[in-house]
């Protein structure tokens, strides 16, 4: 891509890709063009998001010589096929999580992504809250000392009934793993992202409320990480009235920290004498965290917000070669496909598992 406005288009416009619609807008890209699962439903999309044609088939979208950028948000089993088809046709990619339905199949896909040397990226956009980064920047700089226990969860109730059905549900079009796949995914990506720690060992129980659904409803997950933490997690949707709680709290040894995404203004600081509800004030944040505070503080942010931030990074790093500290990519969206993977291999064999290292996958793609 060279200088000018991204030319961008999108695969998928169910409730993501209309997000993703949005924030492309909002960062100045030119919307080429949007394709559903039909050429009437691609058709429909591109005029309710304003994109200016419609493409006959995703396939065809990822390979059109006048886009620059492909968002890929069609349901989990097509991400791998069409981002491979992208990069071989010289595209950045935005890839939607899980980056695949295994572990193998991200593998492939950072390969590819290696040999292209194009911008990869991957909405694990909680890291863009700005009391996200602040509290990682509290880790980070000492502030909070070194980190002991790591844990929350991730609850959801929208499958909670029998009857409550999703593509999501299909291991063919969703993956082996559904609940941790799809959410849990967000929860260690973020405690990764916040601790600075990774998992390197996990134990996991999966359950399944109903016999007909061959994919997870629920995790209990307990991990340990590479600089000696400790940590747990439940990850459910199937939990009555909780709608997008993911929940982190990091306890070190001068404070503790927690986030609540439904509450993302705030960043609760315990310590022993007191604790506090940091607000989201640009006045007060760290600059790594005040740089994504859009508005004054008392004007609430949110999942929108983030995902202005997740794409403007990513556009920016497609347009320059330099990413911005902490933006996702197919390394982080591979990491995530091992930890999914190491928690079925757990709740199968009822043992504890190796989740491998980042250091040697980073070393392997420096320059992704
Ligand atoms: N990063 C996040 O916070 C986040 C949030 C929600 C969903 N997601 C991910 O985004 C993806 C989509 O999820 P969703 O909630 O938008 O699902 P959805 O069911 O709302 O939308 C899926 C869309 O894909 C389209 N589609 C199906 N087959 C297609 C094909 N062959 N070609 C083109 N389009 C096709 C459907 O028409 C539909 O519009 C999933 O991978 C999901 O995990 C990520």
């Amino acid at each position: 891509m060279s200088g000018g406005e991204a030319r961008v288009a999108i695969a998928g416009t169910g409730f993501i890709g209309a997000v993703h619609a949005r924030s492309a807008r909002l960062a100045g890209a030119r919307l080429v063009g949007v394709a559903a699962s039909s050429p009437e439903r691609s058709a429909h999309a591109a005029a309710v998001l304003g994109a200016e044609r419609a493409f006959g088939s995703a396939e065809e979208l990822v390979e059109a010589p006048d886009v620059d950028i492909v968002h890929i948000c069609t349901p989990n089993h097509l991400h791998r096929p069409l981002a491979e088809a992208a990069l071989a046709a010289g595209k950045h990619v935005i890839c939607e999580k899980p980056l695949a339905v295994d572990d193998h199949g991200a593998e492939e896909m950072l390969e590819a992504a290696s040999a292209a040397g194009r911008m990869t990226a991957v909405p694990f956009v909680y890291r863009f809250y700005p009391c996200v980064r602040e509290a990682r920047e509290r880790v980070r700089t000492g502030v909070s000392g070194p980190v002991r226990l790591i844990h929350g969860g991730y609850l959801q109730d929208w499958l909670l009934k029998a009857t409550d059905d999703n593509w999501r549900v299909d291991e063919q079009l969703g993956g082996a793993s559904r609940a941790f796949a799809d959410i849990g995914s967000h929860w260690c990506d973020l405690a990764e992202f916040v601790s600075g720690h990774r998992i390197t060992r996990l134990c996991a129980r999966t359950y399944a409320a109903y016999p007909e659904r061959v994919t997870e409803d629920a995790v209990i997950l307990q991990f340990e990480t590479d600089r000696g933490a400790v940590g747990s997690a439940v990850i459910s949707q199937i939990s009555a009235g909780r709608k997008n709680q993911l929940k982190l709290e990091i306890d070190a040894a001068e404070e503790a920290l927690a986030f609540d995404q439904e509450e993302p203004d705030g960043l609760w600081i315990g310590r022993r004498e007191h604790a506090t509800l940091l607000k989201r004030d640009p006045a007060v944040l760290s600059p790594a965290a005040a740089r994504y505070a859009t508005v004054p503080a008392g004007h609430p942010q949110g999942y929108n917000d983030c995902f202005d931030a997740f794409v403007a990074d990513a556009y920016e790093a497609a347009r320059t070669g330099e990413a911005p500290d902490g933006l996702p990519d197919f390394r982080d969206g591979l990491r995530a496909a091992r930890i999914t993977a190491a928690v079925l291999t757990s709740a199968e064999t009822e043992t504890w598992v190796d989740v491998p290292s980042a250091t040697a996958l980073t070393a392997e793609t420096a320059d992704v």
